[in-house]
């Protein structure tokens, strides 16, 4: 590009404005060189390597750290031997029991709901968000590769290791979204160097206290003044039906029920395999959010403000 002063002064525009974003926690996202369209594949979510496609860990970064199963769905999903603990579609992954710090516990005047543990929908993302267990701690998993159902609850690291990756060096360590695991490269002065993009912002925790409040639920009062109603509902979820096709589509932001009634979990604002922005082919939305929060729609579909 040819210098000059206007470029000078947009490029200078165009920093404030991403540094802004960043630190006001608008809904924009930190440059990834996945397509972000099509597939799960081409997203964050995939833990497989993917070089070759343009986007994912590069071998020599990743293989000593985590399972390359080379199968994107496995690290969250089997098709047989899944996790019956907890009522998640063919769950594959581990659920470590925990107690979490719900955001009621931090004592704001103003919530009027009652707040519970997270449930299972919420579980699922928090089984590697927050930190606690390896991205790639399965039950089952691929091919001959290796079945525990004691990996339901506990990873162990024995059973892990016996993955033989046909692509590269074997795993030494699983590491889990946490400062001395993918952090140790993936954050500003990490332990590792290594110059990988910052992950923090990624590493929710177990303190949900500053988190939107999860296993909250919905006031059912109502069209309310505060909230507005969702407008279906089966067994087990109400959502925000917004073509009226009865079917709870991936971008209607919905409501989960796991026995305390309908609740705001992870998943009725996220879509952990992407949501097109419009139409079939198009670009994600921007952190796998089922709607857009530009003009903070996001919230204004349960909002009323
Ligand atoms: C009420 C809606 C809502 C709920 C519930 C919710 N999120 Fe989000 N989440 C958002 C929005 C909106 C953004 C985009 C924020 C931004 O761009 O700064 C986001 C961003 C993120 C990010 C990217 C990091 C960041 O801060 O931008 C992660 C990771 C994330 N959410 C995980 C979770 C997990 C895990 C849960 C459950 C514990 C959860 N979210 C619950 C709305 C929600
Ligand atoms: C990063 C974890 C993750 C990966 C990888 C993943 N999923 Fe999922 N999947 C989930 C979660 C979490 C749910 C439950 C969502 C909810 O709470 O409603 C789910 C739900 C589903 C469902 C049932 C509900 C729905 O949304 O249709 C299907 C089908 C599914 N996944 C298929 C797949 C397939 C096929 C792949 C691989 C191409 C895949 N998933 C990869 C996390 C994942
Ligand atoms: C298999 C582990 C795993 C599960 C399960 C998982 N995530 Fe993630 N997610 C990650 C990792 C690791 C990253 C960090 C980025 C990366 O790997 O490139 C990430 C990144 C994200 C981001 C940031 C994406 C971006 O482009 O800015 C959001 C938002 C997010 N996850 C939300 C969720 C939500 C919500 C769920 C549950 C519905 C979930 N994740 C389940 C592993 C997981
Ligand atoms: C030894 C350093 C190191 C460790 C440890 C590490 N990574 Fe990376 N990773 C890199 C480097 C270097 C890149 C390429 C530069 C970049 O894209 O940030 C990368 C890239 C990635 C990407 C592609 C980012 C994108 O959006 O294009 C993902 C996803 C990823 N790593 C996930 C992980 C996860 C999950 C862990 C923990 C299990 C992890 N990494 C641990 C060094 C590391
Ligand atoms: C799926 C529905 C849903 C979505 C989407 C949603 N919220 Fe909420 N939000 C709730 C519920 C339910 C409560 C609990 C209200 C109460 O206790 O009075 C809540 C509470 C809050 C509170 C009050 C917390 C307090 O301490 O009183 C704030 C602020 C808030 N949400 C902001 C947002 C923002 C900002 C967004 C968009 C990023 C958003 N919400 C998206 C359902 C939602």
């Amino acid at each position: 590009m040819k210098f000059n002063a206007g470029w000078l002064l947009g490029g200078l525009v165009a920093v404030l404005l991403s540094t802004a974003w960043v630190t006001a926690g608008a809904d924009t996202d930190i440059p990834t060189k996945f397509s972000n369209r099509g597939s799960i594949a081409n997203t964050r979510h995939n833990m497989t390597q993917r070089q070759a496609e343009g986007g994912g860990p590069a071998a020599t970064n990743m293989d000593p750290y985590r399972n390359d199963y080379q199968e994107v769905c496995v690290y969250c999903h089997t098709p047989h031997g899944a996790n019956s603990n907890v009522a998640l579609p063919l769950w594959n992954r581990t659920i470590k029991a925990t107690t979490y710090q719900t955001y009621n516990q931090l004592g704001t005047a103003s919530l009027t709901q009652p707040v519970t543990q997270p449930g299972p929908n919420s579980l699922a993302c928090l089984s590697c968000h927050d930190g606690q267990v390896g991205v790639d701690s399965v039950i089952n998993m691929p091919g001959s590769g290796g079945y525990n159902a004691n990996q339901a609850t506990t990873q162990s690291d024995t059973f892990l290791n016996a993955w033989n990756n046909s692509r590269g060096p074997d795993a030494t360590r699983h590491m889990g979204l946490n400062q001395t695991g993918c952090l140790a490269c993936h954050s500003a002065g990490a332990l590792l160097g290594g110059n990988a993009t910052d992950f923090a912002v990624f590493v929710i925790g177990t303190d949900l206290r500053n988190d939107h409040p999860v296993g909250v639920r919905f006031p059912t009062a109502g069209p309310g003044v505060d909230f507005k109603p969702p407008t279906a509902t089966r067994v087990g979820m109400a959502w925000f039906d917004d073509n009226s096709n009865r079917r709870p589509d991936t971008n209607e932001v919905r409501l989960y029920d796991s026995g305390e009634g309908f609740e705001v979990e992870c998943a009725s604002c996220h879509d952990p395999h992407g949501v097109p922005s419009n139409g079939v082919g198009s670009q994600f939305n921007p952190t796998f959010l089922r709607v857009t929060n530009a003009g903070s729609a996001l919230c204004l579909t349960c909002h009323s403000k």
